[in-house]
């Protein structure tokens, strides 16, 4: 495990993943751009890769107007074209003359340019272009000025959604999610909904003592219908701020479905609510893949044995490439000093990983039992118990209002550290 160690790195980017943060998903638009210089290229490729991006189809060509200029004389023109120029004011005016009578009236141009004149901006914006920006770029600034164009301002603001999901089945993602939940609907006065994504065996209705006639099934089976009126019709009040997507939980039915099965009702409850709580089980097919990476949080819940290590390994490494500029998932350690258990301990879990984790929750089988045989919270059996103060914890954490609490000695990476200064 030590070698794994020296991969740990915990200086991610986070002030690329703060700038993008409230930034809403692109619609389904073509995107084609034109670069002149490799760093505005790389940019626009980065831009691509952002899960904002993903439905949308974006090309980069090297070549700047010129390019433009020949390809356009042949092809239709896409929904947004992105022009890098070095050209000076004048050059680069007559350049998107030419190309403005190949360019269909519904495409948008954005123009990234060296020169920063204002006079230059003026004249681009009387000739229809939609942004000037002057290089070097940032993708944040990109992805901004592209959703300033293509997203709708009227829009209503967008929930924002997590994905709770375990690094081994039965470690608690469930609960924790479920709890989690509940408290940030209580704490903090917010309208959530819980959606189980487990529809053979999902445990939120049991969790939630309810047992409602329709619920995530029926969006799934019929995304045609499901908007914010039909959505209302599937969710169950299960408290003052807190409604449930439930799964059906039963076998009548295989539940095989498309990478995009679960799109149409994570969109629909993400304009209802303020937060999404997605409950996925433990898989790793086309839809979940979908599911996390286009979730604004993943929190990944693992148990302290070595399967576990290697299944959090995995799924970290994976999701921070699926998702290069958010934050990386979050780590929950749960079930933690069972006894009689040999367990991997919370430091050396977390250093191979690189991450801090949000909570350690200890095994607790009276308070997680008695909560869940009575279908109800921990927060409601056991108000005063401090796994309740840890899920508001988690809840803060989880809605921006407190940051995670780093360990004051990272033990293994004191130890190496210290190896390391030997030398
Ligand atoms: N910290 C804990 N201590 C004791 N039991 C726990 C703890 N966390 C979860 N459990 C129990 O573990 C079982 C599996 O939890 P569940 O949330 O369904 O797991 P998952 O969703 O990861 O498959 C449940 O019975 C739950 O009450
Ligand atoms: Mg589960």
């Amino acid at each position: 495990m030590s070698n794994l160690a020296y991969e740990a790195h915990i200086d991610e980017d986070d002030g690329e993943a703060t700038a993008l943060r409230s930034v809403r998903p692109i619609p389904r638009i073509s995107i084609q751009a034109f670069c002149e210089t490799e760093a505005v290229a790389g940019t626009v490729e980065r831009v691509g890769q952002d899960r904002r991006m993903m439905k949308t189809h974006l090309k980069v060509h090297m070549g700047g107007i010129a390019t433009a200029l020949d390809f356009y004389q042949t092809a239709p023109t896409p929904n947004l074209i992105i022009l890098e120029s070095r050209s000076e004011p004048k050059d680069l005016m007559d350049q998107l003359h030419q190309l403005s009578e190949y360019c269909d009236p519904a495409t948008k141009v954005i123009v990234i340019g060296h020169y920063n004149d204002v006079g230059l901006y003026r004249e681009l914006m009387r000739a229809g272009v939609s942004e000037y920006m002057v290089a070097p770029v940032t993708m944040p600034e990109i992805i901004s000025v592209v959703a300033g164009i293509f997203v709708d301002p009227e829009a209503a603001p967008m929930g924002h959604s997590i994905a709770f999901v375990g690094a081994k089945g039965g470690v608690g993602s469930s609960t924790i999610a479920h709890n989690v939940a509940w408290s940030i609907s209580t704490l903090f006065q917010s309208e959530v909904v819980v959606a189980d994504l487990d529809l053979a065996f999902g445990t939120a209705n049991i969790n939630f003592d309810q047992d409602p006639p329709q619920g995530i099934a029926e969006a799934v089976f019929a995304p045609d219908r499901v908007d914010e009126v039909y959505l209302d019709r599937l969710l169950t009040q299960c408290a003052e701020h807190l409604s449930l997507l439930a799964a059906p939980s039963t076998l009548d039915r295989t539940y095989d479905f498309d990478t995009d099965a679960f799109s149409q009702i994570i969109d629909t409850a993400q304009r209802s609510a303020p937060i999404l709580i997605l409950d996925l089980p433990h898989v790793w097919t086309g839809w979940a893949k979908q599911v996390l990476t286009r979730a604004d949080d993943v929190v990944i819940t693992a148990t302290p044995e070595l399967a576990n290590l290697r299944n959090a390994k995995t799924m970290i490494d994976m999701l921070k490439k699926l998702r290069p500029n958010d934050a990386p998932p979050k780590l929950i350690l749960n079930q933690v000093g069972m006894p009689k258990r040999p367990e991997i301990k919370p430091a050396e879990f977390t250093d191979p990983l690189g991450i801090e984790p949000v909570a350690v929750i200890p095994f607790d089988p009276q308070i997680f039992g008695q909560a869940g045989n009575s279908g109800r919270m921990i927060g409601e059996t056991d108000a005063k118990s401090p796994i309740t103060a840890q899920f508001a914890e988690i809840a803060r954490v989880l809605t921006g209002r407190s940051e995670i609490k780093a360990k004051k000695q990272r033990s293994l990476g004191g130890l190496l550290g210290r190896i390391k200064r030997k030398k």
